[in-house]
């Protein structure tokens, strides 16, 4: 409808300009359109910006002219767009090398946000509100700009690259993301830099899915920009498996009752995610309904054009949006721009009303000179700026200030090119917008922030987003996979509100936060609109609680073991075992019963750095014991032989010496491990699509495999030791009981290292445990229980004559 109004009026200009044609003066009708701002130069450049974004609703009678737009609602963002095309303009003008000795100029109107307006705008600019008086009974005559910068919005874009796409004239639009103006059969002269949504919504649709919210609402502005994004959001949704609720649309210029309806609407259902391809100033319409019926606890997923825009995030003092999820555009920095922009004093010399009506809004007061009725505290237009928080001083829109910046130099470079400069440009060549259409088309640049500008074939440039996340007082990085990507999110440091970005391509990482534990718990507390739930080997499920009931028992029955050896400590079957390092060997299998506990639970800071570490120092004590049996009785056979003594080089202080040696290096790597990088708490959102694993991350898996690598390596040790000395003569084929030990200890470690590859989240937690486990009640089994079984069953075999060959041990 709005573009009707649009093209009915262009249908008039033309009828007007052509009934005139008897007389001989070209005349332009209907009313004049002042431009806001301009300055006069050799190449002129238009600008098209809402610095209003709405209007009155009027109701035309059609018996006498339309009364010209009245436009409402002042939109600070776009003073600052305007200065940044300023800024771009006055930097070239300054420069001796792009363009040297030509002096751009500047023509910039209010759109008002609205089509028709727009398209007028658009003609006053091309034409040039001038009288011409025309000889040859023809209205021709050069255009008046050369290229045209703007409009933000996707509407109004489409609606003026209709009308000047005839001409070939040259339109960057720095904000327009609707991918229906990549339809250069429709829009010949409409360039961006800013990508088409036709990446952004399948993007959106990506990241619902990723996050497991298959039931979803929708809502969006009812113009080309919501209406062509949503309908490739819901296309590629519907791919995914997304179920959509309700989809339902409106602008921001409806009446109160039709927003009342959606609000009614969006209370009655019973999904809490909510996609919003809305511009800004229906997100503003949005959140004020939100909040006056204390709607909290959605799920928002939005688009670039709310989602990063700081000061949304500001005045979202009721909490409605937090947590909301979306695409922006990558950081962008231009340096001199921020100054340039809270520089005013350019605005105030020029003396218009645009002026006195921004800094009336922008300080709430009245210029002394102005007319505007309510009484307000008066104001000399002096203020000084610095200390004042609004959104004219907020830069967070820095990457749109950027693409206009870039849009303004792709002009000027395509001039510098057509014109031949170098030192000094060609001033006889005739300008003619096609030529510099072509141009454009075809740069290719660096900015001096050396960000590459070029246009593919559709007028678009290359698509980046990066991913956003509204949190509250957050620290952490969170990671994400967008069209598997692997990428991160980076916080930065506390503000009230944090914003968050994920940067395509970078590595995975997570990083702990000191001061509140899982920093996911914001999140948990609104779980119902999260279907992924955070995920580990708790005490409460089965598995964990079958394990630690393992673990329990396997603690209890070394100690009953160590029970019974303590009581029969006399006979000769524990003497001759050299009680000291069977003690020893029992406490530290204790420990290692007790050890696989830490496994269990919520991984927090201490016990992540203690998994490991204790599993690795209790292990080792626990082999280099069985090590030492088996090189003692080694030693003991060879002794017998006669001219050696080995068992002299071997006796109890060389067993605790070579014990104690054995562990330390495993606690040194250990110390190592701990202070060069810790395993950590850390989220791991891939493998379910519906859960999130809270789980130890290793910090260097050089540390857990050299750990695992050490323990192995004593193992074979051993088990080599076991091997030459199984086939000697000894008493209760301890030798043997050693070696078989050892076999179950390898073959289950060797068995884990596949498992625990490729287990899943929690359950290769589960595999360690069950590792730890079993080797532990294969040392216990085989080196105890027959010896158990000996003396509680058959004591008439553990006698001094059953120790024959090993007299020499004590
Ligand atoms: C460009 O530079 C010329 C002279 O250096 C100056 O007169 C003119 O005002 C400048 N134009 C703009 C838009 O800054
Ligand atoms: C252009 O040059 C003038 C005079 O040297 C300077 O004051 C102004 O800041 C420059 N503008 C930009 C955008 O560099
Ligand atoms: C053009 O002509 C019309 C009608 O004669 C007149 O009202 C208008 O002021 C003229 N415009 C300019 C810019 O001279
Ligand atoms: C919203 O909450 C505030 C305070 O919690 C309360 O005063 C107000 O009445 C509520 N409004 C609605 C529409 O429920
Ligand atoms: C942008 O660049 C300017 C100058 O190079 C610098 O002072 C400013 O801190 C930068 N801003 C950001 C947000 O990086
Ligand atoms: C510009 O002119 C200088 C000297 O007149 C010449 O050496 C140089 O090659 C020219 N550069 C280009 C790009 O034509």
């Amino acid at each position: 409808m709005e573009f009707g109004h649009g093209w009915t009026l262009l249908q008039l200009l033309l009828t007007a300009s052509f009934s005139q044609a008897e007389e001989p003066v070209c005349r332009q009708w209907g009313y004049f359109e002042n431009p806001q701002l301009v300055k006069d130069g050799d190449i002129m450049l238009g600008g098209l910006f809402s610095f209003h974004n709405n209007w009155k609703e009027r109701e035309d009678t059609y018996t006498e002219k339309p009364l010209p737009l009245q436009c409402t609602s002042l939109n600070f963002r776009e003073f600052q767009l305007a200065q940044a095309m300023l800024f771009a303009i006055e930097e070239i003008n300054n420069s001796s090398v792009l363009l040297p000795g030509i002096s751009l100029g500047y023509k910039i109107y209010d759109t008002c946000g609205s089509n028709a307006k727009s398209v007028k705008v658009a003609l006053a600019l091309l034409s040039d509100y001038e009288n011409v008086s025309a000889p040859a009974k023809e209205c021709v005559r050069p255009v008046h700009v050369q290229a045209m910068m703007g409009e933000a919005s996707s509407s109004p874009s489409t609606a003026i690259a209709t009308v000047i796409g005839p001409f070939f004239i040259p339109m960057i639009s720095h904000f327009a993301t609707c991918a229906c103006l990549s339809d250069k059969s429709k829009y010949p002269s409409f360039l961006r830099t800013i990508p088409s949504d036709y990446y952004q919504s399948r993007a959106l649709a990506q990241l619902v899915k990723f996050f497991g919210w298959t039931w979803v609402g929708a809502v969006r502005t009812n113009d080309d920009y919501g209406n062509s994004g949503m309908a490739t959001f819901i296309e590629s949704a519907q791919h995914l498996g997304i179920c959509l609720e309700y989809s339902l649309s409106f602008f921001r210029t409806d009446p109160s009752s039709k927003i009342q309806k959606i609000i009614n609407i969006i209370k009655a259902s019973t999904s809490k995610v909510i996609v919003a391809f809305l511009s800004q100033a229906d997100m503003d319409v949005i959140i004020h309904e939100f909040s006056s019926h204390n709607l909290t606890g959605y799920q928002w997923v939005g688009t670039e054009a709310w989602i990063f825009d700081f000061q949304t995030a500001a005045g979202d003092k009721n909490h409605i949006l937090d947590g909301a999820i979306g695409l922006s555009i990558p950081k962008a920095n231009v340096s001199g721009l921020k100054e340039f922009i809270l520089n005013v004093d350019p605005l105030f010399s020029s003396n218009n009303e645009l002026f006195t009506e921004f800094w009336e809004a922008l300080f709430s007061c009245k210029l002394k000179h102005s007319n505007s009725a309510e009484m307000q505290r008066e104001c000399t237009g002096l203020e000084d700026l610095t200390g004042v928080e609004n959104t004219f001083t907020d830069m967070s829109l820095m990457p749109i200030f950027n693409n206009m910046y870039k849009g303004v130099y792709a002009v000027a470079h395509a001039l510098h090119n057509i014109l031949s400069c170098n030192q000094t440009c060609n001033s006889n060549v005739q300008l003619d917008p096609l030529t510099i259409l072509q141009q454009i088309k075809e740069i290719y640049f660096k900015t001096k922030e050396g960000d590459e500008v070029y246009f593919n074939r559709n007028g678009d440039p290359a698509a980046k987003y990066e991913i956003i996340n509204w949190q509250r007082r957050l620290y952490y990085l969170i990671s994400l996979s967008l069209n598997a990507i692997k990428t991160t999110m980076v916080f930065p440091k506390t503000q009230e509100m944090q914003r968050t970005k994920v940067m395509p391509n970078a590595v995975c990482r997570s990083m702990q936060d000191h001061s509140e534990g899982w920093p996911m718990k914001v999140r948990e507390q609104r779980k119902h609109s999260f279907k992924k739930k955070a995920e580990f080997l708790s005490y409460k499920e089965i598995m964990g609680a079958l394990l630690a009931a393992a673990s329990l028992f396997g603690t209890c029955m070394t100690v009953v073991v160590a029970v019974i050896f303590v009581k029969y400590r006399k006979t000769p079957l524990v003497r001759a075992n050299n009680s000291e390092l069977s003690f020893l060997l029992l406490f530290s299998l204790k420990l290692c019963f007790l050890c696989s506990l830490t496994f269990i639970g919520q991984p927090s800071e201490w016990s992540c750095m203690l998994r490991h570490t204790a599993f690795g120092i209790t292990f080792v004590l626990c082999i280099s014991c069985v090590l030492g049996k088996t090189i003692l009785f080694l030693m003991a056979f060879k002794a017998t032989l006669p001219g050696r003594n080995g068992i002299k080089w071997f006796g109890p202080t060389q067993q605790r010496v070579s014990v104690l040696g054995f562990t330390l290096v495993q606690v040194i790597i250990c110390i190592l491990w701990l202070t060069i990088a810790p395993p950590f708490p850390s989220k791991n959102f891939k493998g379910f699509k519906d859960k999130i694993i809270l789980e130890c991350s290793l910090g260097s898996s050089v540390g857990f495999w050299a750990v695992l690598g050490y323990i192995g390596l004593l193992a074979i040790l051993c088990f080599i030791c076991a091997f030459l000395g199984r086939k000697l003569p000894d008493n209760f084929n301890e030798a043997k009981f050693i070696t078989f030990s050892m076999l179950i200890f390898c073959a289950v470690w060797i068995t884990f290292i596949p498992a625990y590859v490729s287990s899943p989240g929690k359950f290769s937690v589960a595999v360690e445990i069950f590792a730890i486990l079993a080797s532990s009640f294969g040392l216990l089994i085989c080196i105890f229980i027959p010896k158990c079984y000996i003396i509680l069953i058959k004591p008439e075999e553990n006698t001094k004559r059953n120790m024959m060959g090993k007299g020499a041990l004590k």
